[in-house]
């Protein structure tokens, strides 16, 4: 493995992970045996064609899935056989996930929504806290005037800067996102990336982002690449973008 890779404390640890499904008389081999891991405050990039296995490997990471064989570690626990209420515990305070589809809750308004996971952690409890991280979160994805709208009433780029900004308000040391500038413009695109390589820097979150976009996987410092269920390449980036705004800039 790579020296820079090593040196660091890994925050996700992957085993020889397998995912199969039957479908009908048929097995459907979706990942097919990885092993990497993921240093704490590194920023990887999951890339690869459509059908390649990504949110499959994020659903794993995440432990919202189950694997076939292998096992996931989290900051040095093992998740992917875990009973679903401690399983729930450890992804509560490891995890922000950002999902394809974003999974708002449509009966609760944006800041109702970014607030929820704080207010079933039993360790947040402080609601005027909660509150302005919430807003702060919001206003930091350019909602700050949308923050009693409905997910209905708001673009498909709207509820993704929403289902990001919740994902962050537990400040979780690791986040997991799935195309999180997929539906976005160019400037807002470079809004989230700042924000999500803000939290890197200071935070140090560990990053892992599934993405189609070339140009923002050189904002990562390593980009991992699967095809048909396993992983084709695996490169340090020395020197990733620093500044998201340029993006933004040359947009203008
Ligand atoms: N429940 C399922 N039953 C059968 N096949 C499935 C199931 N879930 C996923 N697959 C298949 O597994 C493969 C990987 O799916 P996955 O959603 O992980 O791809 P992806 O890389 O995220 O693609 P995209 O870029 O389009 O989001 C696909 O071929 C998909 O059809
Ligand atoms: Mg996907």
């Amino acid at each position: 493995m790579n020296e820079a890779v090593s040196a660091k404390v890994p925050m996700i640890v992957v085993e020889g992970l397998r995912k199969s499904i039957r479908n009908g008389p048929r097995t459907v081999d979706i990942l097919k045996g990885l092993d990497f891991s993921i240093p704490q405050g590194q920023f990887a990039a999951i890339m690869g064609a459509s059908g390649s296995g990504k949110s499959t490997l994020l659903g794993l990471l995440a432990g919202l899935d189950t694997p076939s064989s292998g096992n996931v570690h989290l900051n040095g626990t093992a998740i992917s056989y875990l009973p679903e209420d401690k399983l729930a515990q450890v992804r509560g305070k490891t995890i922000g996930f950002v999902f394809q589809s974003y999974q708002l809750i449509p009966t609760l308004t944006a800041l109702e929504n970014v607030l929820l996971p704080y207010e079933l952690n039993a360790d947040a409890q402080d609601s005027d806290a909660g509150m302005a991280r919430a807003r702060e979160l919001l206003t930091n994805v350019g909602l700050g005037d949308r923050l009693d709208h409905y997910p209905v009433q708001l673009s498909g780029g709207e509820q993704q800067r929403v289902a990001l900004a919740r994902a962050f308000i537990l400040r979780p040391p690791i986040v997991l996102a799935d195309e999180p500038t997929g539906n976005l413009d160019t400037t807002n695109g470079a809004h989230v990336l700042e924000l999500l390589l803000n939290l890197n820097r200071t935070e140090g979150t560990t990053l892992v982002l599934v993405t189609h976009d070339p140009v923002l996987a050189t904002y990562a410092n390593r980009r991992i690449v699967l095809r048909d269920g396993l992983i084709v390449s695996d490169e340090i980036n020395a020197n990733p973008t620093a500044d998201a705004q340029q993006t933004a800039a040359v947009a203008r």
